[in-house]
């Protein structure tokens, strides 16, 4: 991709999450390149530059994966891309320039300038209302009984017990949220997978990992829930609290969680049908929507979930052992019980009255 940035024109090699500024006559070059060419060519190509600057130039746009060299081995993500290619650039290029931000190292500090910037700037009212218009009144909504209970209890927690989470509380969730409750014929197509979520296509790209960290009855480590068989797939030890509280963009409130949730989406399931980047989205939705039903059905439960997308994708992807391009990590979420001091969760304050550095010694 290429853009202009703070007068400087950008070339991004998204797939690949390099970027580097040139001049525009760069782009001469890329476009004379759009066919293999030897240095020989490219050097009568740009014969008024002499040639050293040529072959620097080069080596500067090949560390920089804007070219690449027929004779270099090709980094697995840019074969992987292949894939993407009917929804690249535009999926593409949000998806993999948007991988791996930079997180504040201390959550407080972020939040302590984003109270200072509060106080010029207030923080925008989540609502609208068209004062002119006729209005209607309705008729007051239930509040009672389970299903309303469930649905005005659930909160983000940062918080936990120290109690594990029982085994059962945790099937429950992966079952009621991510379990394949049947399957569908399709005529003409194959079987499609009924879930308690929607899915674009009945596609279900959402893949789903347990790190477990305090579950009773189960080995810390990582797993895989097979959606199917109900069943945990094992596939590596735990992550240590520290390097799991990097890899959350610091939130040592979330850290502490007794389980995780990670979700992947499997691009190709959803590319199968869609062969459009708008598609894209589908995944962004549905990932939304597992996420809510499994905070729900784990606020059912008594636990205390929480759900957050500052992970640092690659790190994960390593873990998980996922290729990042035709797998990729996606959203987080996690509970614990319920801590015994706190009968509420916390608002999203950090500091005094929640999760403090403090607690977390
Ligand atoms: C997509 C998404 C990402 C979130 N990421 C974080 C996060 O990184 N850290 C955090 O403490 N809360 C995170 N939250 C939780 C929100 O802060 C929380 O939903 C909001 O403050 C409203 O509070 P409630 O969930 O208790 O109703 C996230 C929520 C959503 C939907």
């Amino acid at each position: 991709m290429l853009y202009w940035e703070d007068g400087e024109l950008i070339f991004e090699n998204f797939a690949l999450q390099t970027r580097m500024s040139a001049d525009p006559l760069v782009c001469s070059i890329l476009h004379f390149c759009g066919a293999w060419r030897t240095f020989r060519e490219i050097a009568s190509h740009l014969s008024t530059y002499d040639e050293s600057s040529v072959l620097t130039t080069l080596g500067q746009l090949c560390k920089n994966n804007v070219l690449e060299r027929s004779d270099a081995e090709r980094d697995p993500r840019s074969v992987g891309m292949e894939s993407w290619a009917n929804w690249n650039p535009a999926a593409g290029f949000f998806h993999f320039s948007t991988k791996d931000s930079d997180y504040s190292p201390d959550p407080a500090i972020a939040f302590a300038e984003l109270k200072r910037r509060a106080k010029h700037d207030p923080m925008p009212l989540p609502l609208k209302s068209y004062s002119r218009a006729s209005r209607t009144r309705l008729p007051s909504a239930r509040s009672s009984g389970e299903f309303a209970e469930v649905l005005k209890g659930r909160r983000t927690w940062r918080k936990f017990g120290a109690e594990p989470v029982r085994l059962e509380a945790l099937a429950e969730t992966l079952a009621l949220t991510f379990g394949i409750q049947g399957w569908v014929d399709v005529p003409g197509l194959g079987r499609a997978a009924m879930k308690s979520s929607p899915s674009g296509g009945a596609l279900h790209p959402i893949e789903v990992y347990v790190l477990a960290r305090r579950v009773k009855g189960l080995k810390r480590g990582i797993y895989h829930y097979n959606a199917e068989r109900h069943e945990l797939e094992w596939m590596r030890k735990e992550i240590p609290r520290r390097t799991l509280e990097r890899s959350l963009g610091s939130q040592w409130w979330f850290a502490r969680g007794a389980f995780f949730v990670l979700m992947t989406a499997v691009f190709g399931r959803t590319q199968w049908k869609y062969d459009f980047p708008r598609a894209y989205r589908a995944i962004l939705l549905e990932a939304g929507h597992l996420c809510q039903t499994f905070c729900l059905t784990a606020t059912w439960l008594g636990l205390a979930p929480f759900c957050t997308m500052a992970q640092t994708d690659t790190k994960w992807e390593e873990w998980l052992g996922i290729d990042g391009v035709r797998e990729s990590i996606i959203y987080v979420a996690g509970a614990g019980t319920r801590p015994t001091d706190v009968r509420d969760a916390n608002i999203l304050t950090i500091g005094k009255g929640t999760a403090s550095r403090s607690a977390r010694k």
